[in-house]
């Protein structure tokens, strides 16, 4: 067997433990498995005196993560998180001095993935990142690798599991966002900040890496357009359950006539397919994958094993000599896409808040045909007359922008109450 694969480490999280976990323990399978032993070597976390399940006492100790670069390893693995900081600092220093790179940081690579890819060239070492998209499901390898001979035509996933869980539970219970969000945030499923997760940052962060890998661009958020779950309420989700279809917030990047359309936002996909039925914290991707035809992959997103995992894997690969291509083209040839992404033609769901009164329903349709939007079906639910009372539509296949367009409008009249509600439907 050839010499072990050292490796330091940033970050003893909960992934960090788990990582340290499977290799100080590791059998003698894992190693049959890289055709070399992995051993760790070094370590770096903020508080060397916290009790961790991974005894990491006899390993080489560093209070300054960045330091990990300069250190006798092969490898740096980086799980402290963050696009900026020490994060940064580390990666860039490590493969500056010739060291491979495995991290599970979707921010740092969606900012400065194509930079930290030619870095990687320029030394000829590996940068993976299976863990930073989707946690344990393979599907960076899948892009990078496996799905390449037809070309990648769309790429949509549920790439955020707090987000899930919110919506699934929100479904199940009938309860609000709000209600939903503080209870999973008392029983640790959501971070007590949920900004990134909620507002769709942290799903388009995964989004412009595979992106990137499905269509030779550069990781960038510039051209993705994000929207959170925040305004979904319970009665979208019981609307979109008459409807047949489920309320999940989406990660798509598909090439389309006018360009490549690439948006986090939540979608009405239908019950009973693939993407309709992925429950709870599961992340899941659908690849269509041109004449190879689709390809569905789910699994655990985050959590200690399933990340680990995937950090596991690439260390693996390392071992075996994978150095290709961080995001599977020459970091020189991945091109810059720019500027919001083509508006979308899907069919809608529209929901409006408004009073129960003469003209209400005559008015919105009129809006909605000046602009060119036909609609497909319609209920509305009467109370009293005069009260508040929801106009729920679908339509039938239009552009985004005339929707938009007539919403503005609709929007200002004294009749309606509330922002309108707009959500694409997917197939599935
Ligand atoms: N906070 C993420 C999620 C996991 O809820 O899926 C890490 O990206």
């Amino acid at each position: 067997m050839s010499k072990p694969l050292r490796i330091a480490m940033a970050g003893l999280g909960t992934v960090g433990g788990g990582v340290a976990g499977l290799l100080l323990n590791a059998d003698g399978e894992l190693a049959e498995r890289a055709s070399r032993r992995l051993e760790l070597v070094a370590v770096s976390a903020r508080d060397r005196a916290k009790a961790r399940a991974a005894d990491v006492s006899r390993l080489e100790w560093h209070d300054d993560a960045v330091t990990l670069a300069a250190c006798d390893a092969d490898v740096v693995v980086e799980l402290i998180g963050g696009a900026e900081g020490p994060a940064r600092a580390l990666v860039e220093a490590a493969l500056k001095s010739g060291k491979h790179v495995v991290t599970a940081n979707k921010a740092l690579l969606a900012h400065h993935g194509a930079a930290l890819a030619a870095l990687a060239e320029e030394s000829g070492v590996a940068l993976k990142f299976e863990a930073a998209a989707a946690g344990g499901i393979p599907i960076v390898k899948a892009l990078r690798e496996s799905l390449i001979a037809y070309g990648i035509d769309a790429v949509r996933g549920i790439l955020n599991g707090t987000c899930n869980y919110i919506l699934t539970q929100m479904e199940a219970t009938g309860r609000s966002f709000a209600a939903v969000l503080a209870e999973a945030q008392k029983l640790g499923f959501a971070e007590a900040d949920p900004a990134l997760d909620i507002g769709g940052g942290d799903t388009a962060h995964k989004l412009a890496l595979l992106s990137s890998l499905a269509f030779g661009i550069v990781p960038s958020l510039d051209a993705i357009k994000t929207e959170g779950i925040a305004h979904i309420t319970p009665e979208d989700i019981a609307f979109a359950r008459e409807f047949g279809y489920r309320i999940k917030l989406l990660g798509m990047a598909r090439r389309t006539p006018s360009g490549l359309d690439q948006r986090v936002q939540p979608a009405m996909v239908r019950a009973g397919t693939p993407l309709g039925d992925v429950e709870g914290v599961f992340n899941a991707v659908l690849a269509d994958a041109g004449a190879a035809g689709p390809f569905f992959f789910e699994g655990r997103g985050a959590g200690e094993a399933p990340t680990a995992s995937a950090v596991v894997s690439d260390l693996v690969d390392i071992a075996r000599g994978a150095v290709g291509a961080a995001f599977g083209r020459p970091a020189a040839r991945l091109k810059t896409l720019s500027g919001a992404p083509p508006a979308r033609v899907s069919p809608y769901y529209l929901r409006f808040n408004v009073l129960d009164v003469p003209g209400v329903l005559a008015e919105i349709a009129g809006r909605l045909a000046e602009a060119a939007v036909s609609i497909e079906s319609m209920i509305q639910r009467g109370r009293s007359p005069g009260e508040p009372v929801s106009i729920v539509m679908i339509t039938h296949e239009c552009s985004e922008s005339d929707v938009a367009r007539a919403l503005k409008v609709i929007a200002g009249s004294d009749k309606v109450l509330a922002e309108p509600c707009m959500i694409p439907m997917e197939a599935g």
